[in-house]
């Protein structure tokens, strides 16, 4: 038997400073998504996510609301999870930085770090950003992008970064496929031609206590970032389960938003140099969902709550909603106009009522029993086609990472095949006396439904299987002529009721 491709992808670890949006969910989403389409080729898969819990921005979360730091992750934390739930997040495993297993591996890291003469102390003088919990360069001064930057004057630990550069730049050209979109691969080849610095990897307790101590200093924490990276290798097993981490890493994908490009890219890869371990396959980057012009995000306060989405609309539109609309890569606006409009299009007109016409017309000509498709014509042949291609054209789109070309080629078919039932007009093959015609139009169009069904079941797990439930075809794969014939239909309400705009 052919050994199973693993695949290994993560999402961020999101802050515990706020409850998580639209912005957290989709990313978490996508992951899911590109999860479950894996698993389906017969994949083995692991999918991690989880929390960051450290660092300034919980600190000051817990400060201001009068609680312990451990307290108030303990009591953010259920909010994400429970938030997964609710959106059919299968993950693998969910880490929060604040267990032991993930802290000794930190510690561990930073040791053999130190011995090897990678981590130094110096003492620095620089503008630091406290929003972004870091010193910043000059130049990135001078851009005005940095909001709270003060001058700081501190001894700390250095991680020698810098001597890493022409080693990053040179695995970036060689290895095309290892910062994605493009756009964001010549961003950080851009970033690489000004100097690389060295990394603060230290703050000093009397400044921030909440952080993993460094195992060489008792009077220092962890820098948030050198402590969050370190998830993706540290649930895998780094330097505690041999087996398993050299099983899983490196990891195939992590999926990430265009905000925290520059530490996955450049921290995470030359920390990854430093511990002589491996690059992921691919650091994927996608855009920002925007309120108008400005991205949603728990600073600026503009964010759209998923709960309010999910029970206003169900969660696989809302699902449906985040994989149709963004262009992987580019940013997208988030509406309520748009997502209404989406979800009666392509949800209430296309899909629903596909299975709606389908299990009427085969309810009322042929007793509810999926009749058996006779000769095809060349209005058959051609749905035919587009179904025995849709399953290696979705693939192929996944694994390039359009999901959105995916979404628009199983909705493709619907379309098509709504467009040939009201050309084909089985009722009026009935009314001539052509049973045997209209039985054909009818099964065409109804298994081209089922394809449809099982290739947005990873995005729509609910409404597809109830879309299976009625045609009798559960966990049927998507090759087409599966579907058989004398399958008595169940009864079923409607997919998605269309929304009503005042
Ligand atoms: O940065 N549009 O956590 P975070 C799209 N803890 N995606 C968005 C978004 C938006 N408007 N807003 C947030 C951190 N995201 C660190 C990560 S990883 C080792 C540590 C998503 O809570 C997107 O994935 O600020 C982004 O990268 C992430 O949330 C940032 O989450
Ligand atoms: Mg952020």
């Amino acid at each position: 038997m052919a050994k199973k491709n693993k695949f290994y992808l993560t999402t961020p670890i999101y802050y515990v400073n706020d409850k998580p949006h639209i912005g957290h969910a989709y990313t978490t989403i996508l992951a899911d998504v590109l999860a479950r389409y894996h698993r389906s080729a017969g994949d083995e898969v692991f999918f991690l996510t989880g929390l960051d819990e450290h660092g300034q921005k919980v600190q000051q979360a817990a400060e201001k609301r009068g609680v312990p730091p451990q307290q108030h992750c303990d009591e953010m934390a259920p909010r994400f999870i429970e938030l997964w739930q609710r959106l059919n997040i299968q993950y693998d495993d969910f880490v929060r930085t604040t267990q032991d297993r993930h802290k000794s591996v930190v510690q561990a890291c930073l040791k053999m770090l130190f011995d090897k003469g990678e981590i130094y102390t110096s003492e620095y003088e620089g503008s630091y950003s406290v929003a972004e919990e870091r010193f910043i360069t000059e130049t990135e001064v001078k851009s005005g992008q940095f909001r709270d930057v003060k001058t700081l004057k501190e001894k700390n630990y250095f991680f020698r970064m810098g001597k890493y550069q022409q080693q990053l730049i040179d695995y970036i050209e060689k290895n095309p496929e290892f910062i994605l979109p493009e756009t964001r691969r010549n961003e950080i080849l851009g970033f690489l031609k000004q100097p690389l610095g060295d990394l603060c990897i230290s703050r000093p307790k009397a400044r921030l206590s909440w952080g993993i101590e460094l195992p060489f200093d008792k009077d220092y924490v962890t820098y948030v970032w050198f402590d969050a990276l370190v998830n993706y290798i540290s649930i895998p097993g780094y330097t505690t389960d041999k087996e398993k981490f050299g099983h899983w890493w490196p990891a195939d994908l992590h999926l990430i938003g265009k905000d925290i490009l520059t530490t996955h890219a450049v921290y995470w890869s030359t920390m990854l140099f430093a511990l002589g371990l491996p690059l992921p396959k691919t650091i994927f980057a996608h855009g920002w969902w925007l309120i108008g012009e400005t991205k949603m995000s728990k600073s600026l306060g503009n964010v759209v709550n998923p709960l309010d989405l999910i029970d206003q609309y169900g969660v696989d539109a809302v699902r449906y909603y985040l994989m149709a609309e963004m262009v992987l890569g580019q940013d997208a606006n988030f509406t309520p106009e748009l997502f209404i409009r989406r979800y009666n299009n392509d949800l209430a007109n296309d899909f629903g009522n596909l299975l709606n016409r389908m299990s009427g017309l085969i309810t009322k000509h042929f007793e509810g029993s999926v009749p058996a498709a006779g000769q095809a014509t060349e209005a058959e042949q051609e749905i035919m086609e587009y179904g025995q291609k849709l399953p290696s054209a979705v693939k192929a789109n996944i694994d390039q990472m359009k999901v959105q070309t995916a979404v628009d080629e199983i909705m493709g078919i619907v379309r098509k095949v709504n467009a040939y039932v009201e050309k084909q007009a089985p009722w009026s093959e009935m009314k001539k006396g052509n049973k045997e015609r209209a039985g054909t139009i009818l099964y065409i169009a109804t298994e081209a439904l089922r394809i449809a069904a099982v290739l947005l079941q990873p995005i729509m797990p609910v409404k597809a299987v109830e879309v299976l439930d009625v045609l009798g075809a559960v966990d049927s794969k998507p090759q087409w002529g599966l579907l058989k014939s004398g399958t008595v239909l169940k009864s079923h309400s409607a997919l998605f009721p269309r929304i009503e705009v005042k």
